[in-house]
């Protein structure tokens, strides 16, 4: 099959959160399955020029502009485009899931849409990742696109909402809803997200942001897909940011990752203390505000802390705990090597988000040894809770604490602990799975009507 990858970060070009990751894991594995997969990231400044390998015009409303479509290489068996407009200048790479630069992602979609009734390119399916994209299945409607189109919702809280004036300026009126998500959640042949239990989480209005009546209506056709891990990249035996290797059954090299984070947070360098790690944006999301509620008490328990991430609101209030505190220490950070770090040197790995799609990072400190300890929400009840791969609660503060302090007690049980780690450094989500999943969703279903041309 010819697949059509449309996506607004893909690592390590862009990332912003765990959407890069997905868009770098899943078309390779789609790829290595048989496919040709390409995939589209538009030209933010500062991107490479790569090779211009089609020009199209397009049209949205009022606005006209000329596109550019780029060749940037081969990626692990995936071609990779940039698609911008020739004389762009101001499409600035995005630091956080803020719904910015509608009208350029509009167009952005325009611009895919007649790419894939352009010949020479004509896929099979087009897979669109979240409201950036969520313009781009109605339009191939309305070409009347002879593809299959399928819609990734990695966050429903991010919708791409429009005003009117947006909506006239643009020629958006007559897709249906005021804003991009709901556009592609109507039109998209398929929708999914990225967990089964987000799925059902998102169908009622606690946590359908608006849109639970219109994913109810959809029906089947809206279903959950697990995303994986690319074991490839993440891997404590071949890690090359860590300062030392180590995996199942050679475990002294995480010993030495671990006294090396201890350093380099400028905290104590005792290895029987338990050190329990946060990596993520700082933003309301991810139980930020819940850590700070707690961690006065949270400072107080036998246990060393390592936040990593940035977000502007809450930098400063960990930045003063870490003064405070002398067992919790902050990297406002949100690069890679940073991140790999964390994991590798950490015991329990603490994600305590308010909702949680996936929850990719749960399922990386696995890998590297970390035990996580979960809000029981989406993904990671799925992953981690009903799995018993790490230690869950829900809720309030006190639970938080009451968790933390058994994941404590546990550490200190050597034995017992260091099963519970072998489980989960040895526990695997693979994309292949995945990619069977979306497979299935690509390939044309038969419709009644064809059905009854058989007969
Ligand atoms: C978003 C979600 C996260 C998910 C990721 C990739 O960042 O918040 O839960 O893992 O997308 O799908």
């Amino acid at each position: 099959m010819r697949i059509h990858f449309a996506t607004s970060e893909v690592f390590p070009f862009v990332k912003v959160g765990g959407l890069g990751d997905v868009a770098q894991a899943l078309p390779k594995s789609l790829a290595r399955r048989g496919h040709r997969v390409d995939l589209f990231l538009p030209r933010y400044t500062g991107l490479p020029a790569g090779r211009a390998v089609a020009r199209l015009e397009v049209a949205a409303g009022t606005t006209k502009a000329r596109f550019e479509v780029a060749d940037q290489g081969d990626h692990d068996g995936v071609r990779y485009f940039t698609v911008g407009t020739a004389e762009q200048t101001t499409w600035e790479r995005p630091e956080g899931y803020v719904e910015k630069n509608l009208a350029s992602f509009v167009l952005f979609s325009r611009a895919l849409a007649q790419l894939a009734v352009s010949p020479g390119w004509r896929p099979d399916a087009v897979h669109c990742n979240d409201w950036h994209v969520g313009h781009l299945p109605a339009h191939l409607r309305r070409l009347d696109a002879p593809c299959r189109t399928v819609l990734t919702i990695h966050n429903l809280a991010y919708q791409g909402l429009f005003p009117h004036s947006v909506a006239d300026r643009l020629g958006l009126t007559g897709y249906g809803a005021g804003n991009l998500l709901a556009q592609g959640i109507t039109h998209a042949d398929a929708v999914t997200t990225v967990s089964d239990r987000y799925r059902d989480e998102t169908l009622s209005p606690l946590h359908g942001c608006g849109l639970d009546g219109l994913l109810r209506s959809r029906g089947e056709d809206y279903t959950g897909v697990l995303n994986g891990v690319d074991y490839d990249h993440f891997h404590p035996g071949t890690d090359p940011h860590l300062p030392t290797r180590y995996d199942v059954g050679d475990m002294a090299g995480k010993a030495v990752c671990k006294a090396e984070l201890q350093r380099a947070s400028g905290l104590p360098v005792t290895p029987d203390l338990p050190l329990i790690a946060f990596v993520g944006r700082l933003v309301k999301q991810k139980g930020v505000e819940l850590l700070l509620d707690s961690i006065d008490e949270l400072a107080t328990l036998d246990a060393q802390f390592v936040v990593v991430g940035t977000g502007e609101r809450f930098e400063r209030a960990f930045t003063r705990a870490a003064r405070f505190y002398p067992n919790v220490a902050f990297h406002p950070d949100s690069a890679e090597p940073v991140a790999r770090r964390a994991y590798a040197g950490s015991d329990l790995f603490l994600a305590p988000s308010e909702f949680e799609p996936c929850g990719l990072a749960p399922l990386i400190a696995l890998r590297y040894g970390s035990v996580p300890v979960v809000r029981r929400v989406g993904g990671m009840a799925q992953t981690i809770a009903d799995t018993g791969l790490g230690l869950s609660f829900t809720g309030a503060r006190e639970r938080l604490l009451g968790t933390l302090w058994d994941g404590i007690e546990r550490y200190r049980c050597g034995q017992s602990w260091a099963r519970l780690r072998d489980r989960a450094m040895r526990a695997r989500f693979t994309w292949d799975e995945a990619a069977e999943r979306y497979e299935r969703l690509y390939r044309p279903v038969e419709t009644d009507r064809e059905k009854e041309r058989v007969r």
